[in-house]
């Protein structure tokens, strides 16, 4: 079983949508997935229950009892586990990111974000876990180009020697998809941002799987 996490020191930065999205892509590429929500707030929890259709096993949990649910994951036959972390001082998520075989950084291009992403990835560098920085809520490229602010954050982004692994623009699908219960549904090759078809491809080869995306059915991606 790989185990992801997403962490943010800053709250609001896209923690609980990118875990969701990818947890609910490993399933619709035929994945045992379980999201686990470490968060007190219970917004991935939140998120998979308002969905009309069924799907992606969710539980919560607290940080003192990651160690005994990863064990039970595994023991239930999981592929994945994805652990959506709370917006906490280090000592909260320290655990989630030990029991990680990959962590997920996740900033909005602006500079509180990004201060605090520093100070992230310098306590997943003191557990020596490997991981990469996801920029989201980014604003679009324009004629093929990045943003200013998209532009300053990655030059920010390499004094930190942490390996930039995806940049997600602010768009709606992110928002609706998971509040509508819609997307899981229709989330597959051509449904979904080809920036998070990206993502989700360079994440596996980090963690050595190798998940083929079903065609899209009817549920159209609707753009921004
Ligand atoms: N790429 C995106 N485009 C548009 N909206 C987004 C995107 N990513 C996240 N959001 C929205 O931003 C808000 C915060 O996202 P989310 O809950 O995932 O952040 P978080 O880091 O988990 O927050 P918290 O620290 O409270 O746990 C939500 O309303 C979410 O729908
Ligand atoms: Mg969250």
């Amino acid at each position: 079983m790989k185990t992801i996490c997403t962490m943010a020191r800053k709250g609001g930065s896209g923690k609980t949508t990118v875990a969701v999205a990818l947890a609910l892509t490993w399933q619709r590429s035929g994945k045992r997935v379980l999201l686990l929500d470490s968060d007190p707030q219970r917004s991935s929890w939140a998120y998979l229950h308002s969905r009309t259709q069924p799907g992606l096993d969710v539980r919560t949990t607290v940080s003192g009892k990651l160690f005994t649910t990863k064990a039970a994951a595994e023991r239930e036959g999981y592929d994945i586990l994805v652990v959506d972390t709370p917006a906490h001082p280090e000592a909260d998520v320290s655990v989630a990111l030990t029991i990680s075989d990959y962590v997920l950084v996740v900033a909005r291009p602006t500079f509180l974000d990004l201060a605090a992403a520093a100070q992230a990835i310098g306590h997943l560098n003191q557990i020596d876990r490997p991981g990469a920085i996801v920029l989201n809520q980014a604003p679009p490229q324009r004629f093929g180009e990045d943003a200013p602010q998209v532009r300053k954050a990655k030059k920010a982004l390499q004094a930190t020697h942490l390996p930039l692994i995806g940049v997600l623009c602010a768009r709606r699908v992110y928002q609706e998809g998971l509040e509508k219960g819609t997307f899981a549904s229709g989330w597959g090759i051509g449904s979904c941002p080809q920036e998070f078809e990206r993502l989700f491809a360079l994440v596996n080869s980090k963690i050595g799987l190798r998940p083929v995306l079903p065609a899209a059915d009817s549920m159209a991606f609707v753009s921004p």
